[in-house]
């Protein structure tokens, strides 16, 4: 490997001119490398080269063309510094050992040179004036998906809601969902709420005061949340959605609140109304025809409720889903349970019903009886004094190895179609 690859770089500002007279390649044409390519651009510096190994499906990012990978017959460009814009450290790591062997000069994986490079750019923008908040860029920058880290212009959007650490190693957490009712208005098959697996009496709907109170006990327990996300089942066809929305605004630890729909059940004015907060965000998962012509016309008037309320909303056409596969034990060894686990891009923190999983497969693989029970995947929030249930988050957000992913294919395999519906439909 070549000794430049693991340099720090600690002198922002000189690596940005030093970039400006070599130019860059990333791997990586996902979220992270989107951003990237803004602030390289508002730096002039030039991309030389893109590269993703979904290019085919991908095409083009930003106006520049998509390529695969190099290979040893035909990298080029190997003095250019690279930037691995990938999410998950495990494969960022793996992509950067391939690089180096076929001789690239400089490979940056470093979540937190990639994220202060970003950083800079906006505050840049903002000494210039010229900084707007925008949520839909903000909520998918990678900074705001750090732990470590939150960033000064976030504080100023959420002021009233900042960190306030209890001790000298503060608890900031990325984000948590939280799984109201498993119920939902459609069933698609390979759903990743295991919907399509559900019997009737597997469609709940937790009472509102319930959910709130396991929130203000992890809530407690932690310094500050930047992003709490609402998801059912469908969200939306809670009966009392609109009190959970204005108990987790009204919460001075909470950040953001992030919420994903499928768009097709309009909610009423009385949570439209609370919605129109600038720090909510709602994720609208599409799944063009495949919902059937009624709900489409639905969603034709959730988008308008959204633009008549000023609502901060963003559309995603799905075409492809992770196939996670069945629920039988894979027989993975301890390191493959990890790497499994380390590579998975939903790992979604989600409280149900007063426990918090690694993921949704967890919480309600367990709920439905497909996952076997392991108590020490998940943490009881119902169960402990403050500072006990602090204790036990840390073991749990530390844990790399839970025993649920040996139950899962990951998400570094198969698609599936997304959205399809299942013929018989669960509905409560
Ligand atoms: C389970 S849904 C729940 C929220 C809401 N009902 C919806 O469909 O948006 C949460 C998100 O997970 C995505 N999703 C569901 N199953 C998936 C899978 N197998 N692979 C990838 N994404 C999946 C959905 O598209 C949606 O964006
Ligand atoms: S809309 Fe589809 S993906 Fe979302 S919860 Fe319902 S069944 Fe699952
Ligand atoms: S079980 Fe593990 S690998 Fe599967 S979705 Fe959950 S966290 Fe990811």
């Amino acid at each position: 490997m070549n000794e430049m690859a693991n340099l720090p770089e600690t002198d922002l500002s000189a690596m940005i001119g030093r970039l400006q007279d070599s130019g860059v390649n990333i791997y990586g044409a996902g979220k992270i490398g989107e951003r990237l390519i803004e602030a390289f651009r508002h730096y002039n510096i030039e991309i030389k080269q893109l590269w993703d190994v979904k290019a085919a499906e991908i095409g083009e990012l930003s106006g520049i063309k998509v390529s695969l990978p190099p290979t040893a017959e035909n990298a080029e460009h190997l003095e250019t510094t690279t930037f691995v814009s990938i999410f998950a450290p495990l494969i960022a790591e793996e992509v950067k050992t391939k690089l180096a062997d076929m001789g690239f000069a400089a490979i940056y994986t470093d979540r937190r040179l990639i994220n202060d490079m970003m950083a800079e750019h906006c505050l840049d923008l903002d000494r210039q004036g010229a900084f707007e908040y925008d949520f839909n860029k903000c909520i998918l920058c990678p900074l705001q998906k750090d732990d470590y880290q939150t960033c000064s212009l976030y504080d100023r959007h959420v002021v009233g809601h900042e960190v306030e650490a209890q001790d000298d190693a503060p608890l900031v957490i990325r984000s948590i969902g939280l799984l109201i009712t498993s119920k939902c208005n459609l069933t698609c098959v390979g759903c990743n709420h295991l919907r399509d697996h559900y019997e009737k009496q597997h469609n709940v709907e937790l009472p509102s005061e319930v959910v709130l109170a396991d929130l203000s006990r992890f809530l407690q327990s932690v310094d500050h949340l930047k992003t709490l996300v609402l998801v059912g089942g469908e969200s939306f066809s809670h009966r009392h959605v609109e009190k959970i929305i204005a108990g987790v605004l009204a919460e001075p630890k909470i950040g953001m609140l992030q919420i994903i729909t499928n768009g097709t059940v309009v909610p009423k004015p009385a949570a439209l109304a609370l919605l129109a907060d600038e720090r909510v965000f709602i994720e609208v998962s599409g799944y063009g025809s495949n919902v059937g012509a009624h709900l489409v016309k639905k969603r034709e008037v959730f988008f308008d409720r959204m633009a008549e309320y000023g609502i901060n909303y963003r559309y995603a056409e799905f075409y492809k889903w992770t196939d996670f596969g069945g629920f039988e034990k894979r027989g993975y060894s301890e390191e493959e349970i990890r790497d499994t686990y380390l590579k998975c891009c939903f790992v979604s923190n989600d409280i149900f019903n007063g426990e918090l999983h690694k993921c949704s497969r967890s919480a309600y693989g367990k709920f439905i009886g497909h996952i076997p029970d392991y108590p020490e995947d998940y943490v009881d929030l119902r169960r402990g004094s403050k500072e006990q249930l602090r204790e036990r988050l840390r073991h749990y957000f530390a844990d790399e190895k839970p025993r649920v992913c040996n139950h899962c294919n990951g998400t570094n395999t198969a698609t599936i179609e997304a959205g399809v519906q299942k013929k018989e439909k669960v509905l409560a």
